[in-house]
């Protein structure tokens, strides 16, 4: 007999074939029962009959619990109308007789299933997000792979800052001096594309900011994407032909998750629609008209974001933002030097930004004098500067938030459900 995954099943419909996975619901009439059997790759229905079965082995099955772990065997038939399997039961016997769980189909507030995410993991709409999460890391690293960049690993405990000096983590390391938790690979990044030329990271970062907004996380996974002798166009080029590759992996190999998920797919595929862009003072502009009272100089808050991105069915670049709201290793903007050539990608529907990304200061005397304006310790920069010192080159970037770019995917408001063991600034456990 085969041992089989349910994702396997339809290929052996009429046999006899073995199964392990857990009771996910179970229903029965007496003489029938209806066991929901999870079994990590998928579901299918197990079909448990008492003409079929012993008086001994029905007596057994009526001791079923949820999430109760069991091996069956029996024979696979397809449903007559849908892509659905079911597994007629010949025998099982159970791993573990599961107690009392404390997830049942009614609704549980999100608290409770934060406190239970060891267990909440399990349903099928956290299975599904965490599957389709999986295709977006995957396509990530095909695309890259196909578009002859290498994967450098750079560090997570760091001298210095890379974004905000205020959302930093701070250790003692060794008693002798401080380290940070990462906050971006990007600078490293940089470092790596005078040896290889086009270059990506792809690991945790961590962000100690305040923030309790549904696109925040302290500790998230960010992927960074560095390349020598490109522009801002460049840059933007690449972030949209990656995007276009991650959807469609995710409208090709996830059908059944965002099913179940419930996502309307039709504004994802968009996607093979060329992307908007505007600049940040055409943004300002258009958010006037939406009633924002945004300034010309400030930054696009996250509310700013969701009314803007409402308004679109396709991602957007906003480029050329005032140089006060962004980092100081952007390249100013040699038109308008109030501005650098930067672009953030804002998600539709309301989500929001995705990507960070500009071209990179490439001078010396610039950069200095932006480390200096920013208050940030020379010394701790000496190594990033010496690039702009032997064969200095333009060069651009960017860096994606895995969690924010699953969410919309999924279609999910919170993106604390997109992440397996989600860290708050009010959260660490489980
Ligand atoms: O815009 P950010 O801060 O850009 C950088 O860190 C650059 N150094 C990246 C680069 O150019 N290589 O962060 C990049 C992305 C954001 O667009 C957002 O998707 C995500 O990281 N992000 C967060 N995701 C979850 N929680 C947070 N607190 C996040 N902060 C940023
Ligand atoms: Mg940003």
């Amino acid at each position: 007999m085969n041992k089989i995954l349910i994702a396997n099943i339809a290929k052996y419909v009429g046999e006899e074939v073995e199964l392990s996975g857990w009771v996910a619901n179970f229903r029965s009439s007496g003489k029938i029962a209806f066991w929901q059997i999870r079994d990590g790759s998928g579901f299918c229905q197990a079909v448990l009959d008492t003409k079929i079965l012993s008086e001994v082995l029905w007596k057994e099955s009526e001791k079923v619990t949820l999430e109760t772990s069991v091996k069956i065997s029996g024979v696979v038939s397809r449903h007559p109308k849908k892509e659905e399997y079911e597994l007629q039961v010949k025998d099982f016997s159970f791993y573990q007789i599961a107690q009392d769980y404390p997830i049942s189909k009614k609704e549980h507030g999100p608290d409770f299933l934060l406190d239970n995410r060891h267990l909440w993991l399990r349903s099928s709409h956290q299975w599904a997000i965490q599957r389709i999460r999986n295709t977006l890391i995957l396509a990530t690293y095909e695309f890259f792979n196909q578009n002859n960049f290498i994967k450098i690993d750079s560090p997570i405990l760091t001298p210095s800052a890379c974004e905000g000096t205020t959302e930093l983590f701070e250790i003692d390391y060794f008693g002798e001096q401080k380290a940070y938790l990462s906050q971006s690979g990007q600078l490293y990044l940089e470092a790596a594309i005078m040896a290889h030329g086009k270059v990506f990271d792809f690991g945790p970062v961590f962000r100690a900011e305040k923030s309790k907004t549904r696109r925040h996380l302290t500790e998230f996974w960010m992927m960074d994407a560095e390349m020598a002798f490109a522009d801002l166009e460049e840059n933007m080029r690449v972030q949209e032909e990656l995007i276009r590759y991650m959807v469609k992996s995710v409208l090709e190999k996830n059908q059944q998750e965002l099913a179940i998920l419930e996502r309307d797919i039709k504004p994802l595929e968009n996607i093979l629609k060329p992307f908007y862009k505007i600049t940040h003072a055409e943004a300002v502009k258009r958010l006037h008209e939406l009633g924002s009272d945004i300034k010309e100089d400030d930054d696009m808050g996250a509310d700013d974001e969701t009314i803007l991105t409402k308004q679109y069915d396709n991602p957007i670049f906003v480029t050329h933002y005032p140089k006060d709201v962004k980092a100081f290793y952007m390249k100013r903007d040699p038109v308008d030097n109030s501005r650098v050539l930067c672009a953030d990608l804002l998600a539709p529907e309301g989500y929001g930004e995705i990507i960070g990304g500009s071209q990179r200061e490439d001078n010396y005397d610039a950069l200095l004098e932006r480390i200096k304006a920013h208050n940030l310790p020379e010394e701790a920069f000496t190594w990033y500067l010496d690039l702009r010192k032997y064969g200095s080159v333009p060069h651009s970037g960017f860096g994606f938030g895995l969690e924010r770019i699953t969410a919309w995917v999924c279609g999910i408001a919170h993106i604390r459900e997109t992440i397996p063991f989600p860290r708050t600034i009010n959260r660490l456990n489980p």
